[in-house]
């Protein structure tokens, strides 16, 4: 749980091998910063999520799109490993079930019918969406757009 500036730097010290950022990376600014921290690379979740290319459902994309870091929360209750995921109705009434949840796989084949019948009838409200702390700043048209501004600003790109 600690911060990409704080642990990119740590890791490329403790291990001397390239890393990969990941988590909360949407920025020019940012991905420079932690370019020059240690990162030789980046992986991109959120910002994604949005662009055209994706198959996100709507209420999905708004989350990535319009959402607020601040709104999504690190839960092990639907897949038994630990993600973070949109504060939705769905997660506000099972999360208090969190200390009960078991190791993955099995929340993944619990949640699984609901999923898949949400998905079918267009229920979006009984889905979970998987989004990072760079809700509402990941509004790309396209993924090239997303990998050209994330690059943007790091030297040699
Ligand atoms: C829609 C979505 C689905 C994801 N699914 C998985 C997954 O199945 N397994 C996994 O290890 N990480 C998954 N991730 C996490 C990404 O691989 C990546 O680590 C993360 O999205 C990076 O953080 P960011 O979303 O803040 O950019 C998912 C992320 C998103 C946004």
């Amino acid at each position: 749980m600690m911060g990409l500036s704080a642990l990119v730097p740590a890791v490329a010290r403790a291990t001397g091998l390239p890393v990969i950022a990941a988590g909360g990376v949407c920025g020019a600014a940012q991905a420079a910063g932690l370019a020059v921290a240690g990162a030789s690379g980046f992986v991109l979740g959120t910002a994604l999520v949005g662009t055209e290319e994706s198959r996100a459902p709507g209420a999905h994309r708004w989350c990535a799109v319009h959402g607020v870091g601040s709104d999504t929360v690190t839960t092990r209750l639907f897949s038994g490993r630990t993600e973070r995921v949109y504060r939705t109705g769905l997660v506000e009434a099972v999360e208090h079930l969190e200390d009960r949840t078991a190791p993955w796989p099995g929340p993944e084949a619990l949640f699984a019918p609901l999923f898949r019948a949400a998905a079918a009838a267009g229920r979006d409200e009984l889905l979970v969406f998987r989004v990072g702390q760079s809700a509402g700043r990941s509004a790309f048209a396209k993924v090239e757009d997303a990998v050209r501004t994330v690059t943007s600003w790091i030297p040699g790109e």
